[in-house]
C-alpha cells in the first residue's frame, strides 16, 4: 500500500464530499472518475447491464430532493422509478432528515450489548401499524436479509421444512432468497440451490394448495408459502381478489406459515399502508423493506405473530441477528417515515395520485397500441409493450426527456412507473406529456 497516495486520494474525495458547490473542473472530473472507476474497480459489465439507458454514462447522479434528483452538472430528472419503491416519501424528506441528524448527533451505531431503545420503539410501532396480531419485529438491513430471516422463522417455528414460492416471484439474491426467487435469470447460476423450495404459477391458489398436498402426500413437510401481495419485479401482476384469502385458508388448513413480502408493496405503495388489507388478510409473517426507511436509512424487517415465537428451543434473534441490524440511526429513519406515513395518509395520496395515473394511461394505450397493457394499483404502475426492446426504447426516450423510468427485474418487456407519493400533479402532468411524445416515435 502506498499510504499517501491513499490519503492523497481520499482527501480529494472528501473534499468533493465536504463542498457546497463544485467547480465546472471538479463536475466534469467527477463524471470521468466515476466511468473509470465503475469499469476499473466496481466491475465493466455493470456499466453496461444497469446504467444503460445512458449510454454515453455522462450522468452522474449527485443531488436529490423530493421527486427529483440532478446530475453534476444540475440536469434534473423526475424520479418515475422511485429507487424500485424506496422513495415513497420523496428523496431526502425533510422530516425524516430531521430525525436521522438528530439521532446521528447522539450516537449512530449501538454498542451491540446494550438494549437498544429505538429498536424497540420502532418494533411498538411496526406491531401498531400492521395487520391483526402481528406483533414480534426483527430488524434488518437488507430486503434479501429479511427474506432469509422470515424463511429461517417459518422452518423453526413449525418444525418443517419445504417452501412454496411463486413463477417470476422475486425475493432477493442471496442463497436462500434467491432459492424463493423464480427467475432462471437468477437461480440457474448457483444451482443446487437450498433444497426444499417448489414454484407454481402465481395468482393460482388451488396450485399451492395442490403443491403442499403433493408433497405431505410423498413424506415431505411444509414450513411456509411465500408470495408478493403483487409480483414486483414479474412485471406488476395483480392477482385475482381472493387470492390471499384463499391462501390464508390453505395455510391455516395444511398448518403452513403464510408470508408476504411486501418490501415493495408496503408502506403504502399500493394505496394500502400493506397490500393484503386490500382483502383484510393477516399473514403469520410480514417482510418490510424499501420504503420503510424513509428513502433515507437502509432498513427493512419482518414482523410475525406471536405464537410463532413461542415454545422455541432457539431465539430466532440470536440465530439471525446481523451486526447492523436495528442500528439507531436506520430505527431513526423508520420511526420517522412512519409517522409521515400515516400522519399525511400517504397511502391514500397514492391510491389517488395512482388512480389519476392509471386513467391517462389508460387513454395513452387506447391511442398507441404499442402500449399493450397497463396494469397494477397505487403508485406502482407498469406499462407492457411488445419486446423488451421496444420497452427499453421508451425508457430511453423518457431519459432523453429527463424522465426517469425503469424496467421491471424479471421482464423487461414491462416498464413501471413507481414516483414517489409526494409527487406534484403537474410533474405527473409533464410525464404524462413525454410518455406521450415518446409513444408517438415508437
Ligand atoms: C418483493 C421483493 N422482495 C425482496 C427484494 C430484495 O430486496 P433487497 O434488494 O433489498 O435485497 C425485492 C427487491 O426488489 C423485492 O421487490
Amino acid at each position: 500500500m502506498d499510504k499517501q497516495a491513499v490519503i492523497n486520494e481520499s482527501g480529494r474525495i472528501l473534499d468533493l464530499i465536504l463542498k457546497d458547490e463544485l467547480t465546472q473542473e471538479e463536475k466534469d472530473r467527477v463524471v470521468s472518475d466515476s466511468v473509470e472507476n465503475y469499469t476499473e474497480f466496481v466491475n465493466p459489465g455493470i456499466l453496461s447491464v444497469r446504467k444503460s439507458v445512458s449510454t454515453d454514462y455522462s450522468f452522474v447522479e449527485w443531488e436529490d430532493e423530493g421527486a427529483v434528483f440532478r446530475d453534476t452538472h444540475g440536469v434534473e430528472f423526475i424520479d418515475c422509478l422511485g429507487g424500485y419503491g424506496i422513495y415513497m416519501l420523496g428523496h431526502r424528506n425533510p422530516k425524516v432528515i430531521e430525525v436521522v441528524k438528530a439521532q446521528l448527533d447522539r450516537y449512530a451505531l449501538h454498542s451491540q450489548e446494550l438494549v437498544e431503545p429505538l429498536r424497540g420503539y420502532l418494533s411498538k410501532l411496526v406491531a401498531m401499524i400492521t395487520p391483526g396480531d402481528l406483533q414480534y419485529s426483527f430488524v434488518c438491513n437488507g430486503g434479501a436479509e429479511a427474506v432469509e430471516m422470515a424463511l429461517k422463522l417459518a422452518r423453526l417455528a413449525t418444525g418443517k421444512t419445504c417452501f412454496i414460492s411463486t413463477v417470476n416471484a422475486f425475493h432477493g439474491k442471496s442463497m436462500g432468497a434467491v432459492s424463493a426467487t423464480g427467475k432462471n435469470t437468477y437461480r440457474q447460476p448457483y444451482l443446487p440451490l437450498i433444497p426444499g423450495f417448489q414454484h407454481v404459477e402465481y395468482a393460482d391458489a388451488e396450485a399451492i394448495e395442490k403443491a403442499i398436498r403433493n408433497l405431505v402426500a410423498v413424506g415431505e413437510s411444509v414450513a411456509g408459502v411465500i408470495v408478493e401481495p403483487i409480483q414486483g419485479e414479474a412485471g406488476i401482476i395483480v392477482p385475482p381478489k381472493g387470492y390471499l384469502t384463499a391462501l390464508r385458508e390453505i395455510c391455516d388448513r395444511y398448518e403452513v406459515c403464510m408470508i408476504t413480502d411486501e418490501i415493495q408493496t408496503g408502506m403504502g405503495r399500493t394505496g394500502t399502508l400493506w397490500a393484503v388489507e386490500h382483502e383484510n388478510v393477516v399473514p403469520d409473517i410480514l417482510i418490510m423493506g424499501k420504503a420503510f426507511g424513509g428513502g433515507v436509512m437502509p432498513v427493512t424487517g419482518i414482523v410475525a405473530r406471536k405464537h410463532l415465537w413461542e415454545n422455541m428451543k432457539e431465539n430466532p434473534w440470536i440465530l439471525g441477528s446481523p451486526t447492523f441490524g436495528g442500528n439507531p440511526l436506520s430505527c431513526s429513519a423508520a420511526i420517522a417515515a412512519i409517522k409521515y406515513t400515516v400522519e399525511w395518509d400517504i397511502a391514500k395520496t397514492a391510491a389517488e395520485k395512482g388512480d389519476y395515473i392509471m386513467d391517462k394511461l389508460m387513454q395513452l394505450k387506447e391511442k398507441y397500441p404499442v402500449l399493450k397493457d397497463v396494469r397494477g394499483r397505487g403508485l406502482l404502475i407498469g406499462m407492457e409493450f411488445p419486446t423488451d426492446e421496444v420497452g427499453f426504447e421508451l425508457a430511453k426516450g423518457l431519459f432523453d426527456q429527463r424522465v426517469l423510468v425503469g424496467g421491471t427485474l424479471n421482464n423487461a418487456r414491462v416498464i413501471r412507473i413507481e414516483p414517489p407519493a409526494i409527487i406534484s400533479m403537474e410533474q405527473i402532468d409533464t410525464v404524462m406529456e413525454c410518455l406521450e411524445k415518446t409513444l408517438k416515435t415508437l
